[in-house]
């Protein structure tokens, strides 16, 4: 963990960290001295967006600076600040500094308020410290976090504010970087009872949070048949993950998250090409979003109702798995019929859709890697958000706004639903409008909301939104803000929409 602190007049740090727009007066880069006002005569370093130099000063004091670009002013927002911080200290870790500092441009607690400031840039901070390295052996392979970091140019009576800003900051870091060390996991190690434990682990740390969880007996007493059709492929059982914050008014009826918890997605017997496989314990980020979204509630203390709903297992080819042609069973005695077992996630998030409704929640917002088609759409920098309903949409795309995490709104409608009808059972795991694979996105969008209804009265039994986590992960490759494997994408922007 990186201490954090205001800076003190004359503290010496091995690094400060200087953020540069492009478009800087010169009179304010000559504040920082001979040695920067140089090298941006020499236009070595022009603020470009994400642009980087190390200079040496010779001075005792500060004897290194990071120059770090932030592009030009009319253009900064949340996302540009916060990839600019995690850019530098990523450029800064490895290098043994003990004790750094950071200049924090005015232009930045002016636009998003000084709290804001001071949340955005630890958060920043601790997701860019993050590596997924424990299983590597050589010590020195691992990444050493930053020891210190002291922020300069917060004015006297402005200090409170960015200290309570720093405070929520770490709260999301370790939220956040907790579900992205849950799902880098191997999938050998992240099974669905790994997965139970580390909700009951967070519940030993936040006794305010409550979890059951539902093994294979309860779960079929339920009649969850689409869930344990899923699971009834693999050698481990699955789990039914309930977690409870309910900090919120008795008379308030609580949010609902429901997260899509795949262990792994080989596909079942409808068998993945291999170079589809990899990533694919990657399939149990919805659960670990809203796991952590309850952890930061909690460790926030927000007085809120919210439970969270987990159906977790794994999606494998065998003697006993499921197949195509089958008829699947829901908790509420719809039947789907299975054209492909590859589209799995939408059959254990039914039963969980259904399970919802004991609760009458106030709403219902599910997250879950459902389709590589939302990833053709949309590319892996933003995520797919589908709801009937406007109110959801315009608070959570404000939401999203606020934090730079990119919502995109995608469509639900007739000709999706009409997509999804069976000749054999009340409805189908695929679909497609026009041709071969044509609209995944949104024709299982659609197959979720049609477990969203009463179907004693065929109106929605909740207002619903569902988020396609096209951008949950960096495969391989990282950013120069934040390394490879899961980002923690959409904790931020829920934990905004909760407040
Ligand atoms: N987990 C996958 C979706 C996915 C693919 C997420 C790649 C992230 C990266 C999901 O279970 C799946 O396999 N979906 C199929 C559905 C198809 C069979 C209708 C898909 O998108 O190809
Ligand atoms: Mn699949
Ligand atoms: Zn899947």
């Amino acid at each position: 963990m990186t201490a954090f602190s205001l800076a003190k007049e004359g503290q010496k740090a091995d690094c400060l960290i200087l953020p540069l727009f492009e478009d800087e007066g010169d009179k304010d880069i000559q504040r920082f001295g001979t040695v920067v006002s140089h090298v941006r005569g020499l236009k070595d370093f022009e603020g470009k967006k994400l642009q980087t130099s190390l200079l040496y000063t010779g001075e005792k004091e500060t004897p290194r600076v990071l120059l770090i670009g932030l592009g030009k002013k009319k253009d900064l927002n949340v996302r540009t600040w916060k990839h600019a911080v995690g850019a530098s200290v990523i450029s800064l870790q490895g290098k043994k500094y003990t004790s750094l500092a950071m200049v924090i441009p005015d232009d930045v607690t002016k636009l998003f308020g000084t709290k804001k400031a001071g949340r955005q840039t630890v958060l920043a901070v601790g997701l860019a410290s993050y590596a997924f390295d424990e299983h590597k052996s050589e010590k020195d392979a691992r990444v050493e976090p930053l020891k210190h970091l002291a922020f300069l140019n917060i004015s006297g009576n402005e200090k409170r504010a960015w200290q309570s800003g720093m405070e929520e900051g770490v709260i999301l870091e370790s939220a956040i970087n907790e579900t992205r060390h849950l799902a880098n996991t191997p999938p050998t190690i992240m099974t669905p009872v790994f997965l139970a434990k580390a909700a009951q682990n967070v519940a030993k740390t936040f006794p305010s949070i409550k979890v059951s969880v539902l093994g294979k007996a309860e779960v079929k007493n339920l009649g969850m048949g689409c869930f344990l059709g899923v699971a009834q492929g693999s050698a481990l059982p699955p789990q039914f993950i309930i977690m409870e914050y309910m900090a919120g008014k008795k008379t308030e009826k609580p949010t609902v998250l429901v997260g899509k918890g795949i262990t792994f997605d080989s596909g079942g017997l409808s068998l993945k090409p291999s170079a589809y496989m990899t990533d694919m314990k990657f399939d149990m980020l919805g659960a670990a979003t809203v796991l952590g979204t309850v952890r930061a509630t909690a460790a926030l203390a927000l007085k809120k109702n919210i439970v969270a709903l987990m159906p977790a297992c794994e999606n494998m080819p065998g003697g006993e798995s499921y197949r195509p042609d089958d008829i699947l069973v829901n908790m509420e005695g719809k039947t789907v019929e299975i054209g492909n077992t590859d589209a799995e996630g939408r059959l254990i998030l039914c039963d969980a859709l259904s399970y919802a409704k004991k609760y009458r929640p106030k709403e219902v917002i599910d997250f879950a890697t459902l389709t590589g088609a939302c990833m053709v759409a949309l590319g892996n920098e933003r995520s797919g958000l589908f709801s009937q309903e406007e109110s959801m949409i315009e608070k959570m795309m404000k939401s999203s706004v606020e934090t730079g995490e990119q919502l995109w709104r995608l469509p639900l409608g007739e000709e999706y639903t009409e997509a999804i009808k069976s000749e054999v059972a009340d409805v189908a795991n695929v679909g497609d409008v026009g041709g071969r694979g044509y609209a995944g996105a949104s024709t299982a969008a659609a197959f979720l909301e049609f477990f969203t209804k009463n179907f004693e009265t065929g109106e929605s039994a909740y207002p619903w939104a569902h988020i396609d986590l096209s951008c949950s992960y960096y495969g391989g490759k990282g950013k120069p803000w934040i390394r490879h494997g899961a980002n923690g994408f959409g904790i931020e922007t829920m934990i905004e929409y909760l407040s």
